[in-house]
């Protein structure tokens, strides 16, 4: 099929803590089913029934060691592309996923310093390699988001603020690394401007996918 409606396309809404990832990604959503598009919502850890128990482990529960807590998000992952988000695709969803690979490269590979390269080539292979289309990279200084959280803190949201310095600068880094993938909007800018900048890259990448698309089907 080459009509674009039914092309798939793998979405990912990165940033530190209280950046407002959920609220950009409820309105996309809006506004792609609004285009007529079947959309699925999801987010890391947690976006299945396994990964909510994994979610529950690694931020609400006891110390976890930081090799441990590594593996633990990309066996979230792991299952999460296989159950979700690879059949959401072939069925021609766009996938809006709230935090996938880059943020494990951020928290675990350079706030926890376990290697960004070794980090990332743990979530690769857990996930058969499955890059996202667009990635939205939604920047903001880390005591503004932290001053925008609601309620009490996980356990990521507790650590210092070198950690979520070194978490945004390591996002930073991979945007400047991959900007064909990564785009970087101001989250810093009120809900509007910054999901008027969201839903143009998105559109951008949909277009893309579209083009790929009636390239392989005539
Ligand atoms: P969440 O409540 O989803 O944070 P937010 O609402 O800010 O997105 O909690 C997810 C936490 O898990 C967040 O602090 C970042 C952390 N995290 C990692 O450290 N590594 C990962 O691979 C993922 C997916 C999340």
């Amino acid at each position: 099929m080459t009509s674009s409606a039914t092309t798939g396309a793998f979405v990912t809404l990165e940033g530190g803590d209280g950046v407002g990832k959920s609220t950009q990604q409820a309105l996309l959503a809006d506004w792609l089913r609004a285009e007529g598009r079947e959309v699925v919502l999801t987010r890391e850890p947690g976006g299945t029934p396994l990964g909510a128990e994994i979610r529950r482990l690694v931020l609400h529960g006891e110390h976890v060691d930081p090799r441990a807590e590594a593996l633990l998000y990309a066996a979230d992952r792991a299952h999460h592309v296989e159950t979700v988000v690879r059949p959401a695709l072939a069925a021609g969803a766009v996938v809006l996923a709230d935090r996938y690979i880059d943020s494990s490269v951020a928290y675990q590979g350079a706030a926890r310093s376990l290697g960004t390269d070794e980090v990332r080539d743990l979530s690769l292979w857990a996930t058969r390699g499955l890059t996202p289309d667009v990635t939205l990279l939604l920047d903001l200084d880390p005591a503004v988001g932290a001053a925008r959280r609601e309620g009490h803190p996980d356990r990521l949201e507790r650590a210092g603020d070198t950690f979520h310095d070194r978490v945004r600068e390591q996002f930073l880094a991979i945007a400047a690394a991959e900007p064909d993938r990564v785009v970087v909007v101001d989250a810093s800018l009120g809900i509007e401007d910054v999901h008027a900048r969201t839903r143009a890259a998105v559109e951008r990448a949909l277009a893309a996918a579209g083009a790929r698309t009636s390239e392989v089907t005539p």
